[in-house]
């Protein structure tokens, strides 16, 4: 974990703390020490070109990240959302800043540093994204093979399970609902054991009922497996399901 100097003036990550933990003077605490995050971005700057001016996407964007925080990350199409969590997944470096993640910083990392970083960030998306020819069973393994693991009958045993997809390993994509292929699509992140699982509009496919229940999944299997969880939506209801909300602006957190 990192230190940050200058100790703990972030109101949104005490709020955190106080959430988590019940301890009397936690909050005072906070302010007197030193604190570890998990991820630490400074002064981050995106820019490209844009019509000839240079356009800065990400705009001087810090933040401080907790272990097994949860953030719902807001922001009107083409406030940079994206952008942050590309970032953050080491596939987009940014031009000016630091992004601190474990103590390392992702962009002075080699290319191979770089492919054993990734390992470790899971990624929803929007489309699902899962391998046709691959039954649920396989696709829920697809990443967790791809870097070197390999579930065992019992763990892809249980994570079907919680995710209510038990009797469905060996159905095929083509055969499930929405809800279900993205379900599978929290299965391939998870049994791939990421430190950092970032969503990005995750349920922008399905309808109200079925994304609440997605998202509260969500959490409470990042929270039991102590995983950071971001998550990108349009939605301030499932917004309200996170304790903490951030807002982009601008390629600046507005709130
Ligand atoms: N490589 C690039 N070159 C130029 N402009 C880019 C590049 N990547 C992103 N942009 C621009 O940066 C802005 C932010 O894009 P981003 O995809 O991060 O937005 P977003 O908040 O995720 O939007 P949405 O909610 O629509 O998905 C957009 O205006 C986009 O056109
Ligand atoms: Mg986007």
């Amino acid at each position: 974990m990192v230190t940050v100097s200058g100790g703990c003036k972030n109101k949104r990550v005490c709020e955190h703390f106080t959430a988590m933990v019940s301890f009397k003077h936690w909050t005072q605490f906070c302010y007197r020490n030193d604190f570890f995050f998990m991820i630490a971005l400074k002064n981050v700057f995106f820019t490209r070109q844009d019509g000839g001016l240079k356009r800065h996407i990400i705009n001087d964007l810090s933040l401080n990240i907790l272990p097994s925080e949860q953030i719902a990350l807001l922001g009107d199409s083409g406030s940079g959302k994206t952008t942050l969590l590309n970032l953050l997944a080491g596939l987009l470096s940014p031009d000016a800043g630091t992004i601190r993640v474990n103590e390392q910083n992702i962009s002075t990392l080699n290319a191979n540093q770089l492919a054993i970083y990734r390992r470790k960030i899971g990624v929803i998306f929007q489309h699902y994204q899962l391998l046709s020819p691959l039954n649920v069973k396989d696709n829920m393994c697809f990443q967790a093979r791809l870097n070197g693991l390999s579930p065992s009958e019992e763990e892809i045993q249980k994570m079907s399970r919680k995710l209510g997809l038990e009797g469905k390993l060996n159905a095929m994509p083509e055969q499930l609902s929405g809800g279900e292929q993205q379900r599978v699509g929290i299965g391939r992140a998870l049994l791939n054991k990421p430190t950092l699982l970032l969503a990005d509009e995750p349920t922008g496919n399905l309808d109200a009922a079925r994304a609440h229940d997605i998202v509260t999944l969500l959490k409470n299997l990042c929270e039991e497996q102590q995983i950071i969880l971001i998550m990108v939506t349009h939605s301030q209801r499932l917004a309200d399901q996170f304790t903490t909300q951030l807002v982009l602006k601008d390629g600046q957190i507005n709130g």
